[in-house]
């Protein structure tokens, strides 16, 4: 009897010590995690040089060695990893030509297609394992044919041509530059219009600094041979084995049915430098293009053509299945070891990745290295993290999407956020782009962390300069691993980046994307990383340890209500219906403040002798603000694309960079449009009320009450 009291007198005093002390002394970590005595700019650049010394692309030796490397440090962190493999349909150039015929005298050019090393370069003697500059996953053939310009070969840029110059691009190879579009987009979008070849270039007046400048190694620019790779596969995950994962032994598509899901292109592209961009513009004769579509002030005229000069483009790609490694190292959680919050970045890089994407991979290590520090001094998350390392980004999303396809169930349970970074920096600047509910919290992260670039302000203060609150991105697009987190199952996200536009990063996806451009022009002391590491993991700490999780629903049903006025003016004399969102927007906003006053009511008001049944009470609130986002998505998917199941953040059907609120009702809005007939505005209608029934899900799942 005596003996039993005493037990349950000294339970009773832990609970209230840990009820007590725990929270503070978390705090106290939280604050170690960001200060000077645990980060460590030398070693992420340590880091960085060692993870870029040989390019590394998807399926490559070089690449799995990287692997080694990310899993060491986990391991020499006292953080438990282990290697998820797939086999993956990965494409590889097997041979490239590209041949101009310029009309008599000029003689005709071959191009080269290299992208030359300079002077004193330590990467020359590696250069050549970089993989040739191609389109992952283009279609092999050959197009030849009269060239014609059509700028950045958007939509609206063919408009332009048929209807400013009278041009129709049928038959034709096009050039168009890079910069505003997804690559694959830009080809879709010129097979659309009847074009049977596609050559991308990257413009001086873009990627060279106007024409002035100088470039790598001198300045930051892109050289004159420099070029652009990438894939122009639309899709998300392994192209064979949509919606499942791909294992040695599993079902795969052929060819043919690739081609009908719609995602690879159907006529076969290259990507050129600036010089054979330009080499090839000074063949086109007929109609000046507008003044927007020029070049350099000293580059020649831009015009439309068609022709005279003609393009003999051909192309090869190899399909391999290839065996790809993502490294997934787990800190397992304390108290509710079966709630996750991931933190991801890629490792595989079209050439030596420095910025895109070892960037991200060094400050997930530096994260490692200072999450296995505060173990050291006796820190546990409440929750687990998994800290993952992926790989096959560059292909199409691949190595995160295999693993999200494999353990959707799991993750659709158990996932609390979803944290990504992939150029974790490419120059000055923070960024961050999240579903809306974390929008405070990172807020609340970038006020305690200094702005890397001067220390009397924080980054927030620099974030948002001038304006008096900073504009957060969404994350519709399909840019990088958080696409099938957010799009597919409905996990809440963010991305976060230092600079890394075009104007800051130009020698994005070329072989001068090396440590020496990163030490000379991205981030010369490291503290950039070092910021980026402190925002990225204080985000993640908070969410792994706060007992109650820091998601605030009302900055969703605020931006959800700016999202519908925009749509609003956008069908203004049309009679579109838009009341049942406004009216599931309303609920939403109610159920948000319902949820956070009863978080406000568990917090105060929680004794401790009652400390057990509190904490089944404040799993079961965290479960529904957990649960919310998952209510956004819909069994059926986007129309005509269904793996995507968000209604509200996914991808727009003419940039898979673009991020668009609301993309089932604005393709549907864009087609009635076109077509103008009373059943194309009624699909407009159908998806209006389907994202209101999702938001209205959201709504029940945060009151928690069945009907
Ligand atoms: C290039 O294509 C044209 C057809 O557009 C063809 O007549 C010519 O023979 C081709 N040249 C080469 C070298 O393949
Ligand atoms: C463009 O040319 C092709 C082939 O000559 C033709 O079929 C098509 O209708 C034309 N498009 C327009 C918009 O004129
Ligand atoms: C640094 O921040 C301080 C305080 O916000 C500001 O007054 C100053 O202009 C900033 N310096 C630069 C170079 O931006
Ligand atoms: C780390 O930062 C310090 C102070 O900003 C700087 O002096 C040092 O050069 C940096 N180290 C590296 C490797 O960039």
């Amino acid at each position: 009897m005596m003996k039993t009291s005493i037990t349950s007198l000294v339970a009773i005093a832990t609970s209230y010590l840990l009820l007590i002390i725990t929270p503070t002394q978390k705090s106290t970590y939280h604050s170690l995690f960001i200060s000077n005595s645990v980060s460590d700019n030398a070693s992420i650049s340590h880091h960085l040089k060692t993870l870029t010394r040989r390019p590394h692309t998807a399926g490559s030796e070089a690449n799995a060695e990287a692997a080694a490397y990310v899993a060491s440090v986990f391991t020499s962190s006292d953080i438990a990893s282990h290697v998820a493999s797939y086999q993956v349909a990965l494409t590889y150039p097997l041979s490239r030509s590209l041949l101009l015929t310029n009309p008599p005298p000029e003689p005709p050019i071959t191009f080269t297609l290299h992208q030359e090393t300079y002077e004193g370069d330590p990467y020359a003697d590696v250069a050549d394992e970089a993989v040739p500059t191609f389109h992952a996953y283009a279609k092999s053939g050959s197009a030849s044919g009269p060239v014609c310009y059509v700028n950045y070969g958007r939509v609206e840029d063919y408009v332009t041509l048929k209807e400013k110059s009278g041009v129709n691009v049928s038959g034709t190879v096009v050039l168009a530059r890079y910069g505003k579009i997804f690559r694959g987009d830009i080809v879709r979008n010129a097979y659309e219009e009847g074009a049977v070849g596609v050559v991308i270039y990257s413009d001086r007046k873009d990627y060279g600094g106007d024409g002035e400048a100088q470039w790598f190694p001198r300045d930051k620019w892109l050289p004159p041979s420099g070029v652009q790779v990438g894939s122009v596969y639309d899709g998300k995950g392994d192209p064979t084995t949509p919606g499942w994962a791909s294992c040695g032994e599993c079902e795969r598509l052929n060819e043919d049915e690739v081609e009908k899901e719609g995602d690879v292109p159907l006529i076969p592209s290259l990507p050129v430098s600036a010089a054979d961009g330009e080499k090839i513009l000074r063949s086109i004769g007929g109609p000046v293009a507008e003044d927007d579509w020029q070049g350099s002030k000293d580059a020649p005229v831009y015009r439309v053509g068609p022709g005279p000069g003609i393009l003999n483009l051909s192309y090869t790609g190899q399909q391999v299945i290839s065996t790809i490694q993502n490294v997934i190292g787990v800190i397992e959680g304390a108290e509710e070891p079966d709630r996750f919050v991931i933190l991801g970045n890629h490792r595989d890089a079209w050439t030596f990745g420095a910025v895109d994407p070892n960037s991200g991979t060094a400050a997930l290590l530096e994260v490692a290295q200072r999450l296995g520090k505060l173990q050291k001094r006796g820190w546990k998350p409440r929750r687990t993290i998994i800290l993952c390392n992926w790989d096959a980004e560059e292909y199409g999303l691949i190595g995160s999407t295999e693993w999200v396809e494999e353990n959707r169930e799991i993750l659709a349970s158990k996932a609390v956020a979803y944290l990504n970074t992939d150029c974790a920096v490419g120059g000055p600047g923070f960024k961050a782009r999240a579903t809306p509910q974390l929008d405070e919290l990172i807020k609340k992260a970038t006020h305690q962390v200094r702005d890397p670039d001067n220390s009397s302000q924080s980054i927030f203060e620099s974030w948002t300069g001038s304006s008096s609150s900073p504009l957060l991105g969404r994350l519709g697009g399909g840019g990088s691993d958080y696409a099938s987190f957010v799009q597919h199952v409905g996990i809440p996200a963010a991305d976060i980046a230092f600079g890394g536009d075009i104007a800051a990063y130009p020698v994005y996806h070329s072989l001068y994307d090396d440590f020496v451009w990163m030490e000379r022009f991205g981030d010369p002391m490291f503290q950039r990383h070092v910021a980026a590491a402190s925002v990225w993991g204080l985000v993640a700490l908070w969410l792994a340890d706060e007992e109650f999780l820091p998601f605030d629903y009302l900055s969703y049903a605020k931006e959800l209500q700016h999202g519908v006025e925009k749509l609003e003016d956008e069908i203004s004399n049309k009679d579109i219906y838009l009341s049942p969102i406004f009216r599931s927007i309303k609920g939403l906003q109610k159920a948000a403040i319902k949820i956070n006053d009863q978080r406000r009511e568990m917090e105060t008001s929680k004794g401790w002798i009652t400390w057990k049944k509190d904490q089944l009470k404040v799993r079961e609130l965290n479960d529904r603000l957990m649960m919310a986002e998952r209510a956004f998505t819909d069994r059926d998917g986007l129309f005509g694309m269904s793996w995507y199941k968000h209604l509200i953040y996914g991808p727009s059907k003419h940039n898979d960079y673009g991020s668009q609120s609301f993309p089932g009702i604005d393709d549907a809005v864009k087609m009635a449009k076109n077509l103008d007939t009373a059943e194309s505005w009624h699909r407009v209608q159908h998806e209006v009320w389907r994202v209101s029934r999702v938001i209205t899900h959201a709504s029940l799942v945060l009151v928690g009450q069945l009907t």
